[in-house]
Formats: structure tokens, C-alpha cells, sequence
């Protein structure tokens, strides 16, 4: 039996309160204040969790740990390893990134895998069901069905044939109220809104993707999937400014929040969590956009030293940590006459001040005639680096184009370039000498190391470098 529970919310912030308030405590507006009507969709468990006020306090241990063992297994694996290990029920998860990206691609693809066992309710207010049909024939062959397999052979039978999944339910729908109603039908177990943007709250006197609708639906989800166990999906665009109008504005009110990022013209993306109630955060994920959708690369490191040529100059390889887990890249440089009196700093996946600080630095610590030179430097695959420690590597490559001489080509570079040319050490080297031994690498280069507490790898050969002019002799070729 459904119960109606009456309380009173500012329109702005979307602060509750048990009486209407003349002056909202939260975000300071006046008569922001509107009755909203609370009515346990499902009964069968809303009441049951006393979302209305039948709460009790209950000792922690007894309480049921419920969510880690129900967790929806995924074999999309790095999907779910961002996620930390599975969809879990009652979560409200936020997925953000630039349009076009290929955010509507990876939930579909989880919506039709997970539609093997579970009812999945996708709810799109971007695309006609035509356009969703045709991408989910196209995803539906590569479903499940782990990387190196599925892209080998793309046809593959067993896959193939099989037609979408019944309990896939698609529905074009902006009005929540009407959403809920589905969702209120249907009892689907995992919920997707594509996207969060378009969907509007008719009670609520503003257009649907403002900041007041944004908060109020995205509430009005948080409820749902507190009071129901169902697991509900958010898509949200980044707009061009960057801070996603929505998905920023939305952060505290889920429990994960994910951003998908890449270079819309290459086709690696990464899948990271910048907030995770039920896993770790800085866990990051990679992908390859390819025909059939989006599929995992399980060794990246592996993918973006692919098409390196040895002994090019102006070629280095640094090694990054994108959340726990180290990724090995190649940084090229090129440095070349400038025509023009002014000459010209560019930098592709690295931070300009950084690049201009190591530019600096090599002019004046190393004595490099950079001063009638462009410099452009380029971090292969679109991948975007965005930590100290692979100074030492792009410093190494705009050495080694300036000077015309091949780096070592099985050797790593890991470290922060200080101002006066000194190294500075990088965190998790251990991990990250793993990877690179693991990769065939042979020989590292680093800042030496104060203290030897860390257990270094064995298969790598470490050569320790006070400034960055030692470390760049001992990644030179021997003339
Ligand atoms: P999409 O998931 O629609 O992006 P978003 O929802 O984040 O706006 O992805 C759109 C892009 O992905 C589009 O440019 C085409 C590309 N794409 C592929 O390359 N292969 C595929 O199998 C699919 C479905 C899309
Ligand atoms: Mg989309």
C-alpha cells in the first residue's frame, strides 16, 4: 500500500525541511520553498526501509552487508574493476564526459550484458528508439564476450546469432514523472538515463538541463534507488566550459562518480572514478572505441608502445600512474627552425607549463639552444599526462630531437625536473619498474634515491641520476 508522506523542499538547492521557510538555510534564497509529495512508488520495500520516518537505530554489526555480495557481476572486466567489482544495488552511479565520447555506448553495451539475468530499463531523451536499435544490434555482437576474442573475430557465431535480450526494455521519455511510472512497471533491477540533462520535473518551473532540474530529478533518482535497491545510472554531459553544468553540480548527491575521457580522434578512452562509496577512486580503465563499441584493453601499456619506431630521435618512454595502475607512453618531441622571430611552444597530452619549465630548464641548465627553435611535444595514443614524474621522459625528448641523437630504446625514464636541473623522485616506483620489466624494458632511469626503503623489481637494471644532465647521458645512445 503506497503512503503519502508530504515535505516541504527549496527549489533552489533542493534542501528539505519539515515546514515551508521563509529564508532557505542552505543556499540563502527566499521563498524557494515548494510542497512536495513523497509517495512510496514500492511498497514492498520503501516502507520496509522507513525512508519516512519509521527508522530505527540498529547496531552496525547486526545490519546485513548486503550490497558487496549482490553485486552485479560485469564481464565488461574494466568496467567493472572502475566500478570496484560490479554493479551494486541501490547505487546511484554518474557517468560524465564530453558529447560524443562514447558515454550512451558503454551503458548500452552494460545495459545488454547485464539483461541476460537482471531487467534493465534504458530511458533515452537524446536518441529516437531507430538510432538505439541499430547501435544495440551492432554492440550486442561484441557483448560479453572478452577483447582479444571478439575483435579478432568480429563475426564470431556464438555471439552473433543471438538476438537482443528480452528483458532489455528501451523507452524515449524526458518527463520523470512519467519515468517512474515506467520504472514503477516494469521493476527493473538496473535503471539508465541517458541523459540526466534532458530529463525535466513538470512541478518544477524551469527548463529541463538547469541547474534546479538537474538537482531536483537527480534527487528524485537518489530516492528511488535508496528506497528500491535498483541500481540507476545517470549519463551527464560536460559542457564545453568544462565544469559540467550537470554532472559537477551532481557529485555529492550520488554515490560514484565516473568520467569517461579520450580524444574524440583517437580511439583510446579512459574510464575513471573520482568517487567511489563502494571502491577505490583513481581507478581507471581503458578502451579501445572500435566499430563494435567500446572494448577493453586489458594491457594498455602493451597498446600505447605499439606502433613506436626504435632509435627515432626525439622519442622517450615515461611511465604514469593513472590511478594504481602504471601505463607506459610514448612522449615524442620535435624541435625545429622557427620561421618566424618568435618561436613557438606547443605541447599535445602535457600541461604548457610544463613543457615550458622543461624548456627553460634545458636551456639554461644543459645549455640547449632551444631560443631559435619551435618545440612541440606529443604524448602518443591522446592519452594526457598529467604528473611530475614524466618530466624526465619529456625532457629526454626534446633533448634527443634537439641533439639528433636516438634515446636507448630499452630504457624507461622516471622523475620530476626540478628548476635548478636537479631529479626529484616519483611515488610508486616500485609498480611503476614493474610494469616496465614487465614490457621488456631493461634498464630504468631515475632520481637517486635518498633512502632505500622501497623494494625495487629485479628484472630491471635501475641507473640513478642526481641531475637531469647525468640522467640524460645515461638514456643517450653511446655515440
Ligand atoms: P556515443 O556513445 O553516442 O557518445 P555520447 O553518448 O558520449 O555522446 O558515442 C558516439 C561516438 O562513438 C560516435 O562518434 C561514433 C562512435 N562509435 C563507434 O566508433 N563505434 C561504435 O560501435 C559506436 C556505437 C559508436
Ligand atoms: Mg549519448
Amino acid at each position: 500500500m503506497a503512503k503519502t508522506i508530504i515535505q516541504y523542499k527549496c527549489t533552489s538547492c533542493g534542501r528539505a525541511a519539515a515546514k515551508p521557510l521563509g529564508r532557505c538555510p542552505g543556499c540563502g534564497e527566499w521563498n524557494t520553498y515548494a510542497e512536495e509529495i513523497l509517495e512510496s512508488s514500492s511498497p514492498r520495500r520503501a516502507s520496509a526501509k522507513g525512508r519516512g520516518g519509521g527508522s530505527q537505530p540498529r547496531p552496525l554489526a547486526e545490519i546485513e552487508g548486503g550490497a558487496e555480495n549482490q553485486r552485479m557481476a560485469l564481464s565488461i572486466g574494466e568496467f567493472g574493476r572502475v566500478l570496484g567489482g560490479g554493479v551494486v544495488p541501490g547505487s546511484l552511479v554518474l557517468l560524465g564526459g564530453d558529447p560524443g565520447i562514447g558515454k550512451s555506448t558503454l551503458l548500452l553495451q552494460t545495459a545488454i550484458e547485464l539483461a541476460a539475468s537482471d531487467t534493465v530499463l534504458y530511458v533515452s531523451g537524446e536518441e529516437s528508439p531507430g538510432q538505439i536499435k541499430m547501435r544495440a544490434e551492432r554492440l550486442r555482437r561484441s557483448a560479453g564476450v572478452a577483447d582479444s576474442n571478439a575483435t579478432r573475430e568480429p563475426m564470431n557465431q556464438a555471439n552473433g546469432d543471438q538476438p537482443l535480450p528480452d528483458k532489455l526494455l528501451l523507452v524515449t521519455e524526458t518527463n520523470i514523472e512519467a519515468i517512474l511510472q515506467h520504472v514503477a512497471a516494469v521493476k527493473p533491477r538496473v535503471l539508465i538515463i541517458d541523459s540526466i540533462q534532458t530529463v525535466y520535473d513538470p512541478a518544477v518551473d524551469s527548463s529541463a538541463g538547469s541547474v534546479t532540474q538537474l538537482r531536483e530529478c537527480s534527487d528524485r533518482f537518489r530516492q528511488l534507488a535508496k528506497g528500491s535497491g535498483l541500481a540507476v545510472f545517470l549519463i551527464g554531459h560536460v559542457t564545453k566550459e568544462g565544469v559540467i553544468a550537470g554532472p559537477r553540480l551532481l557529485e555529492h548527491m550520488v554515490d560514484t562518480v565516473l568520467y569517461l575521457e579520450g580524444d574524440r580522434f583517437h580511439s583510446y578512452r579512459l574510464l575513471r572514478a573520482v568517487k567511489n562509496r563502494f571502491g577505490a577512486t583513481d581507478e581507471v580503465g581503458v578502451f579501445e572505441m572500435r566499430g563494435q563499441g567500446l572494448q577493453e584493453v586489458p594491457n594498455p601499456s602493451e597498446a600505447f608502445l605499439a606502433e613506436r619506431v626504435v632509435n627515432a630521435p626525439g622519442s622517450a618512454i615515461a611511465v604514469t600512474m593513472e590511478g594504481t595502475r602504471p601505463l607506459l607512453v610514448e612522449v615524442q618531441g620535435l624541435t625545429s627552425p622557427s620561421a618566424f622571430g618568435n618561436p613557438r611552444r606547443s605541447g599535445n597530452g602535457v600541461d604548457l607549463n610544463r613543457l615550458l619549465l622543461i624548456t627553460a630548464v634545458l636551456t639554461r641548465r644543459l645549455g640547449l639552444r632551444l631560443g631559435d627553435q619551435d618545440v612541440f611535444v606529443n604524448v602518443v595514443g591522446g592519452l594526457r599526462i598529467g604528473e611530475p614524474a614524466a618530466d624526465l621522459a619529456l625532457a629526454a625528448a626534446i633533448y634527443s630531437s634537439s641533439k639528433d641523437l636516438p634515446l636507448r630504446a630499452d630504457t624507461v625514464l622516471i622523475g620530476e625536473v626540478g628548476l635548478s636541473g636537479e631529479l626529484r623522485a616519483a611515488p610508486q616506483l616500485a609498480a611503476r619498474l614493474k610494469e616496465a620489466a614487465a614490457l621488456g624494458f631493461q634498464t630504468a632511469v631515475l632520481p637517486k634515491r635518498l633512502r632505500a626503503g622501497e623494494e625495487l623489481p629485479k628484472g630491471i637494471t635501475i641507473k640513478e641520476a642526481r641531475t637531469l644532465r647525468e640522467a640524460l647521458e645515461m638514456a643517450s645512445q653511446p655515440a
